[in-house]
């Protein structure tokens, strides 16, 4: 991590903005409409941040919005980046450091995900209670910066309880259904053979993504408290006899995104303090 970078960074956005959030949000495809929901919104586009990464997919923009989302001031990553975009982890990861810079302490991500476990369907809500790392790399490989993190950080209560909790409390209030489940990110940018879904299934998984997991490590050895949601937008492959299409990972999250609105705003509205 060059600390100078994630210092320049951070000073622009402090010149721009005078942010008091200790909520942040990463918004995943076709999730980033949330961010326009937020009251006295100040944007700023990742391409103005020095050293910051830019989005290259469909789907995504590519901005930091800060303001109040349920009366609680929060920043939103409107689009994220991917491994598959050919950035180093440590990019990918960049803009949660900058958000730990900037004093976030809690940290709700997002993303679309396909369905390996057979009891979901396309369109459902998962509550991501854990993940596996299936990317071939991590992101905190290389010098470990102290006062950023520690260099072994425990990983057992990646998702904090007291936030799934939370979670459950509120679709349950709103109606909504919630899937529980682990997470595992591949790299992409393929999506998966029926044969690797077969075995992702064999090994515990219950949902497939090409992010998330990156930055929820980051964020672990930056001490926050993460949420995690899924927005099922398909189910993985071979489980239906038909092909997938980032175009049907689109359709689903924008069929499902009044509910995944809803729920994160009430989320939000009430979200507990830390544990
Ligand atoms: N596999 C991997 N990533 C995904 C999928 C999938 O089926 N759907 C949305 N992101």
């Amino acid at each position: 991590m060059n600390k100078t970078y994630l210092q320049e960074a951070t000073q622009f956005i402090n010149q721009r903005v005078h942010s008091t959030a200790t909520i942040g949000l990463i918004l995943g495809s076709g999730l980033g409409v949330l961010a326009d929901e937020l009251e006295e919104a100040e944007v700023i586009d990742y391409h103005e941040i020095p050293h910051f990464p830019r989005s290259t997919v469909e789907g995504h923009k590519g901005r930091l919005v800060f303001g109040k989302l349920e009366g609680k001031s929060v920043i939103a990553m409107q689009g994220r980046f991917h491994y598959y975009e050919g950035y180093p982890l440590e990019q990918v990861t960049f803009p949660v450091r900058v958000m730990q810079m900037l004093g976030i302490k809690q940290l709700v991500v997002t993303n679309a995900a396909g369905g390996v476990n057979e009891n979901f369907s396309a369109g459902d809500l998962m509550l991501i209670t854990d993940h596996i790392n299936n990317m071939g790399d991590h992101p905190l490989i290389g010098e470990n910066d102290p006062e950023l993190g520690e260099r072994f950080p425990d990983m057992s209560q990646a998702y904090a309880p007291y936030l799934i909790q939370h979670a459950e409390n509120c679709a349950n209030q709103l109606n909504i259904g919630l899937q529980k489940g682990v997470y595992v990110a591949n790299t992409g940018p393929s999506y998966e053979t029926p044969a690797e879904i077969r075995m992702l299934r064999i090994l515990g998984g219950d949902a497939v993504g090409m992010s998330t997991v990156p930055e929820v490590i980051v964020a672990n050895h930056a001490k926050m408290d993460v949420l995690g949601l899924s927005c099922i937008s398909n189910m993985a492959a071979g489980i239906l006899d038909q092909p997938l299409s980032h175009q049907e990972v689109i359709d689903t999250t924008n069929r499902v995104r009044d509910d995944f609105i809803t729920l994160v705003k009430l989320l939000i509205k009430s979200f507990p303090n830390e544990a």
